[in-house]
C-alpha cells in the first residue's frame, strides 16, 4: 500500500513523528512537507531533534494570506499526488496544509485519513474551525483524539463506520521524548526554582493591539504579584506585534525566540503552570499534569477540562488572573488515548481496510 503523509507547521510535526516511528514493515511512505512553515527553529530543529526522516517533497509554501498559502500548496501538491499515486494521503490536524492537501488528493479521487478529526471549537472566526470542518467533508478515515470529536463527527451526519476513537498521536510523542529525557534541564534555568511557562500566537489574541494588550497586562501582574519568571519563546506572528509598543513592565517575563520541541518539553514538564492560547498544549500539560490557563474564550479540546489540568480563562485581564489561581489548584486524571498507542491503532484500522 502506498501512502503520502503531510505535514507543513510546527505542530504538526509532533503527529508525524509518531506516526512514521510506528509505521507497519512494507508500507511504502512518501513525507511531504509543504514548507508552510520555514524557519529553521519553526521546522527544522524539530526534525532533527524528532529523528524525521528527510521530506520526499518539500513545497516551499510558506507565507502570505490562507488564499495564497492554500492556493500554493494544492498547486504543487497535485504534481506530487500526480507522480506518486499513493492508495491513500494521511493528514494531520487542522492547519491550511491540512485542508489543501486533503483538498487535492480528493478532486484527484485519492482518500483522505484526517487524524484529529472531529475537535470543533463552534468558533468560525479560527480559521482552523474552517479546516477542520471542510478536511472532515472530504476525508474516508476520521481519527479521533476524544469521545467530542466523535460525537461532533455523529452529530454532524458522518457516517460511523469512517470514524474511529484512536487517541492523541501527539501525546505518543510527548510520552515518547519525555520518557528519553532523564534529569535534563533548561539552560536558562536555575536548579528548583519555580517558573511559569507562556505561549501566545492565535490571530484573535495577537494580531491587534485591544486584544493583546489585557493578555499581556495579566502576565506582568502574575510575573510581578508572584514574583515569579515567566518563560515566553514568542512566535514568529507574536513577534510582529511586540516589536511594536507594548509594554513588558515587569523584569520577570523573559522572552525567548521559538524553542525546540526539547527544550519545550524540559520547561512544560517542571514549570509550575503554563498559560497558552495553544491548542495542542492543553492536551500536553493535561497529559504530564502540569496547570494549564487557556488565553481563550473557547477549546475544540474540552476533555483536557474536563478530565485534566486545563482552565479556560478567557481572554480579560480578570479571566485570566482568576484562571491562573484556579488552575493551581486544580488535579486532572489519567485520559483515555494518552497511551501512547494512537498511532499503532491508526496504522492498525488503516491496514484492516486496506493492506
Ligand atoms: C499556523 C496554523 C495554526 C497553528 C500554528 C502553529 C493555520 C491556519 N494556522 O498558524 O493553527 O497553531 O501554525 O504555529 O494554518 N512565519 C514565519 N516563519 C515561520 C512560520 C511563519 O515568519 O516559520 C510567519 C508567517 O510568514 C506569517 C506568520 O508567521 O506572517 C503566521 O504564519 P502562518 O503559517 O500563516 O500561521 P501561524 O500563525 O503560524
Amino acid at each position: 500500500m502506498k501512502i503520502v503523509l503531510v505535514a507543513g507547521t510546527r505542530p504538526n510535526f509532533m503527529k508525524i513523528a509518531a506516526l512514521l516511528r510506528s509505521i507497519p514493515k512494507g508500507m511504502d511512505c512518501s513525507l511531504v512537507h509543504t514548507g508552510q512553515h520555514y524557519d529553521k527553529n519553526m521546522s527544522e530543529v524539530f526534525f532533527d531533534e524528532l529523528s524525521i526522516k528527510k521530506p520526499d517533497y518539500n513545497l516551499y509554501a510558506g507565507g502570505g494570506s490562507h488564499g495564497t498559502i492554500i492556493g500554493k500548496i494544492m498547486t504543487r501538491f497535485e504534481k506530487v499526488l500526480a507522480k506518486e499515486s499513493p492508495d491513500l494521503v494521511v493528514v494531520v490536524g487542522d492547519v491550511d496544509s491540512t485542508l489543501a492537501c486533503a483538498l487535492s488528493a480528493k478532486h484527484m479521487q485519492i482518500e483522505v485519513a484526517h487524524v484529529e478529526a472531529g475537535l470543533r471549537s463552534f468558533d468560525d472566526k479560527m480559521p482552523e474551525e474552517v479546516n477542520r470542518r471542510l478536511t472532515d467533508a472530504i476525508s474516508d478515515y476520521l481519527f479521533c483524539t476524544e469521545q467530542a470529536a466523535v460525537s461532533n463527527l455523529i452529530r454532524e451526519g458522518h457516517d460511523p463506520d469512517l470514524i474511529s476513537l484512536v487517541g492523541d498521536t501527539m501525546i505518543d510523542t510527548l510520552l515518547y521524548q519525555n520518557s528519553k529525557l532523564n534529569g535534563a534541564t533548561f539552560d536558562h534555568l536555575a536548579a528548583k526554582e519555580d517558573y511559569l511557562f507562556m505561549t501566545l500566537h492565535r490571530p484573535s489574541n495577537v494580531d491587534n493591539v485591544e486584544t493583546l494588550q489585557p493578555i499581556v497586562e495579566a502576565i506582568n501582574i502574575i510575573a510581578r504579584d508572584k514574583d515569579i519568571p515567566v518563560f515566553w519563546p514568542v512566535h514568529p506572528r507574536t513577534s510582529k506585534m511586540l516589536d511594536q509598543d507594548f509594554v513588558i513592565w515587569n523584569q520577570n517575563i523573559i522572552l525567548l525566540p521559538p524553542l525546540s520541541y526539547i527544550d519545550s518539553l524540559i520547561l512544560w514538564r517542571s514549570s509550575k503552570c503554563v498559560l497558552t492560547d495553544s491548542g495542542s498544549l492543553q492536551n500536553e500539560t493535561s497529559a504530564l499534569g502540569v496547570p494549564c490557563v487557556t488565553i481563550r474564550d473557547n477549546t475544540e479540546r474540552p476533555q483536557s477540562v474536563k478530565e485534566g489540568t486545563n482552565v479556560l480563562a478567557g481572554v480579560t485581564k480578570e479571566g485570566i488572573l482568576q484562571g491562573y489561581e484556579y488552575a493551581l489548584e486544580k488535579k486532572g486524571r489519567r485520559i483515555f488515548g494518552h497511551d501512547g498507542k494512537a498511532s499503532e491503532r491508526i496504522w492498525e484500522l488503516i491496514c484492516r481496510e486496506a493492506c
